[in-house]
C-alpha cells in the first residue's frame, strides 16, 4: 500500500510540474521562425522588420518566463514557393514554435496550409489582403488589411468635393481589395469610379498607366501600391506633370511610406492618404519608438517595422501567458483578444477573426519644421477602432 504521505507528495510534484515549464521546455529555446524578403523587390520590408525585431529584443531581452527565446531569420526573396519551403524546413527541422513575417500576400497564402497541418501559430506582420486570416485558424495578424484603411479614405474623398475617381492599384490581392472596397464605399457615399487601372506587381512601369489617368481627367486618382513602390510612382507622377494637372492624388499610406517619404520631395506635398501608423503620430510611445529605432538604424521606421515590433510583443505576451511552456494551441489562445499599446496607438487582436482592430487616420504629407523640416504624414482625422470591413458584416 502506498502511504498517503507519498501520494500527497506526488500530487504536489505534479502540480508544480504543471505550473512550471517542464525540464524539457526549460532546456529548449523557444524558437521564432522569421521569414522575410531580405532581397528582391520587397527587400525594404525585410530591412524594416529585421531592424524592428532586433530593437524589440534589445529593449525586452531574450528570456520570457524563464525560457530562452531564439529568432531564426530566413530570406524568402519575396518568392512564395521559397516562403513555403522555408516554413516547412523551419517547422520540421528546426522545430520552431511560431512562424512570423510574410512580406507579401502570396507568401502568406502559400504558407497557411503548413501552419494548419503543424498547428503552428503564424503571425502575419506585413501582408494585408483581407482573406489571409481565413486561410488558416492558426493565422494571427499584426499589420492591417486593405479594406480597413481604404474605406476611411473613400469616406473622406466623398466628403471633400471629390465626385469622380479613377482607382490605380497593384494587380494582386491587396490591390484588388483596395479597388473593390474603395468603389463600394465611394458609391455608397454618392461618388463615382470612372476607371479602374491595375499595374503589375513585378517591375511595374507606371508611365502608360499614368497617361490613362491624365486622359480621363477624374477629380482624383486613388492609389494603392505595395511598400517599396511609392517613390518610383511619385517620381513618374511628377515627371508627367500630373501634380499640376488639377487631378488630386489620394492613396493608402503604403504609397507615402515613411521608409521613402522624405526622399520623394515636393511632389508628395499635400497628398492626402489613410493609414494606421505615422512616424509623426503624437504619442510618447511613438516618439520613444522612432527615436530608439533611428538611433540604431539611421533610417525611419515605417508601418512594416511597427507590425514586426508588435508581432514580437504579441508573441512575448503569449509565451508569458503560458508561463514559458508554449504549445501551438495554448499560444494561439493567448494571442486572441490581446490589447496593448503599439507605437501606432492601441491595438486589439479580435478573438473571433484573429485580425487586428486599430484606429485609421487621414493624413496629409507636410514638411514639419519642428521635426527637421522633413516630410511626414501628418494625421488630421481619425476613425477609431476599425475592424476589417470585409469581416464585420
Ligand atoms: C501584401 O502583399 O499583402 C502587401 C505588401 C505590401 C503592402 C501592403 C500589402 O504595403
Amino acid at each position: 500500500m502506498i502511504a498517503r504521505r507519498t501520494l500527497v507528495a506526488a500530487g504536489a510534484a505534479l502540480a508544480a510540474l504543471a505550473a512550471a515549464p517542464s525540464a524539457y521546455a526549460q532546456a529548449t529555446p523557444f524558437k521564432i521562425g522569421l521569414i522575410l524578403p531580405m532581397t528582391g523587390q520587397q527587400a525594404s520590408t525585410g530591412k524594416q522588420e529585421e531592424a524592428a525585431v532586433k530593437l524589440w529584443t534589445a529593449q525586452n531581452g531574450s528570456t520570457v518566463a524563464g525560457r530562452k527565446v531564439e529568432v531564426i531569420l530566413k530570406d524568402d526573396g519575396g518568392v512564395p514557393d521559397a516562403t513555403k519551403r522555408i516554413a516547412q524546413e523551419l517547422v520540421v527541422n528546426d522545430k520552431v514554435d511560431v512562424l512570423v513575417g510574410f512580406g507579401i500576400t502570396p507568401s502568406a497564402f502559400a504558407t497557411a496550409p503548413i501552419a494548419t497541418q503543424s498547428k503552428t501559430p503564424m503571425v502575419v506582420t506585413a501582408a494585408a489582403t483581407s482573406a489571409i486570416t481565413e486561410r488558416s485558424p492558426y493565422i494571427v495578424r499584426t499589420s492591417f488589411t486593405l479594406p480597413q484603411v481604404t474605406v476611411p479614405m473613400a469616406d473622406w474623398a466623398a466628403k471633400n468635393k471629390i465626385k469622380k475617381v479613377v482607382t490605380f492599384v497593384s494587380d494582386y490581392g491587396p490591390g484588388l481589395d483596395a479597388e473593390k472596397f474603395f468603389k463600394s464605399q465611394f458609391q455608397l457615399d454618392g461618388g463615382e469610379v470612372t476607371g479602374e487601372i491595375r499595374t503589375p506587381l513585378r517591375g511595374p512601369d507606371f508611365a502608360p498607366f499614368l497617361q490613362k489617368v491624365a486622359d480621363s481627367k477624374p477629380d482624383a486618382v486613388f492609389v494603392f501600391l505595395p511598400s517599396g513602390q511609392g517613390a518610383a510612382f511619385m517620381k513618374q507622377f511628377g515627371e508627367r506633370g500630373l501634380d499640376k494637372s488639377g487631378i488630386r492624388l489620394i492613396a493608402t499610406g503604403d504609397v507615402t511610406d515613411d521608409d521613402q517619404l522624405n526622399d520623394m520631395g515636393d511632389v508628395a506635398l499635400g497628398v492626402v492618404n489613410s493609414h494606421h501608423y505615422s512616424a509623426a503620430h503624437a504619442s510618447a510611445t511613438t516618439e520613444k519608438f522612432v527615436q530608439a529605432f533611428e538611433a540604431a538604424n539611421k533610417f525611419r521606421p515605417n508601418f512594416m517595422a511597427v507590425a514586426g515590433y508588435d508581432g514580437m510583443h504579441l508573441i512575448y505576451n503569449a509565451l508569458a501567458a503560458t508561463k514559458g511552456k508554449g504549445g501551438g494551441d495554448a499560444l494561439l489562445a493567448a494571442m486572441k483578444g490581446q490589447v496593448f499599446e503599439s507605437p501606432r496607438g492601441q491595438i486589439l487582436i479580435d478573438a473571433q477573426t484573429r485580425d487586428i482592430v486599430q484606429d485609421v487616420y487621414i493624413r496629409k504629407v507636410e514638411r514639419v519644421p519642428a521635426m527637421g523640416n522633413q516630410l511626414f504624414n501628418v494625421e488630421f482625422d481619425v476613425q477609431k477602432a476599425v475592424k476589417d470591413p470585409a469581416k464585420s458584416k
